[in-house]
């Protein structure tokens, strides 16, 4: 079935026609206010440690800009993209590499930064490839957690907010690609059920 593309608009103001709905989870202010916490949490976790950012393609683009212009000292980055695939590409727990890191992890400490932390099987797979290179320390910080999903006993180290069982969107995570460019994170609605 074709979805009808429009624009979201940003002040949460209902959408006049269409097919998809959005509403306000979190707003812009709210999650900066966190970030601002996270980053430093994890600074105190290594108060004299270069911090290796590792962001996870596309999602967390947005949440890894915010977060690192937040933690003080040395930070780099760089950037890993992976995909699932299967049946149920959002759980089938297949995970392929698409791009690796461009440069080598052994001996650093590496924070990996995700948008969201469902079932974790993409955490898992890539927790699992990344320690096998021999970091000093592996650390992950993820701004959401769908708690409720999870099949692996994955958890991360950072977490942004906790948040239902709802398909949501925005701040980088995405529906078909789109939404990626919203300020704050909405849970989005599909006429006749999510998915
Ligand atoms: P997991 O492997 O099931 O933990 O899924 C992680 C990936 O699924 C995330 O990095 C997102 O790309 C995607 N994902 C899971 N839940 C949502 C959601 O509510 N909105 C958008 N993407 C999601
Ligand atoms: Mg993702």
């Amino acid at each position: 079935m074709a979805i009808k593309t429009q624009r979201a608009n940003r002040n949460n103001a209902p959408i006049p026609s269409g097919t998809e709905r959005v509403k306000v989870l979190l707003t812009h202010a709210k999650i900066q206010k966190r970030i601002r916490e996270m980053a430093k949490l994890i600074r105190k976790d290594f108060p004299n440690e270069p911090l290796l950012l590792v962001g996870v393609l596309k999602g967390a683009v947005l949440f890894l800009a915010d977060l690192a212009r937040q933690i003080t000292g040395e930070v780099t980055f760089d950037f890993i993209a992976v995909s699932s695939y299967g049946k149920d590409s959002r759980s089938s727990g297949q995970v392929k590499l698409n791009k690796d890191l461009d440069s080598s992890i052994e001996g650093k400490t590496v924070i990996v930064v995700e948008d969201i932390l469902d079932t974790g099987l993409t955490l898992r797979y890539l927790l699992r490839i990344l320690q096998q290179r021999k970091p000093k320390n592996l650390r992950v910080a993820v701004l959401l957690d769908k708690v409720e999903r999870r099949l692996t006993d994955v958890t991360a180290d950072y977490v942004g907010f906790a948040i239902p069982n709802e398909f949501v969107v925005g701040y980088g995570l995405d529906y078909a690609e789109r939404y990626r460019n919203l300020p704050d994170v909405r849970i989005l609605s599909l006429p006749g059920g999510n998915h």
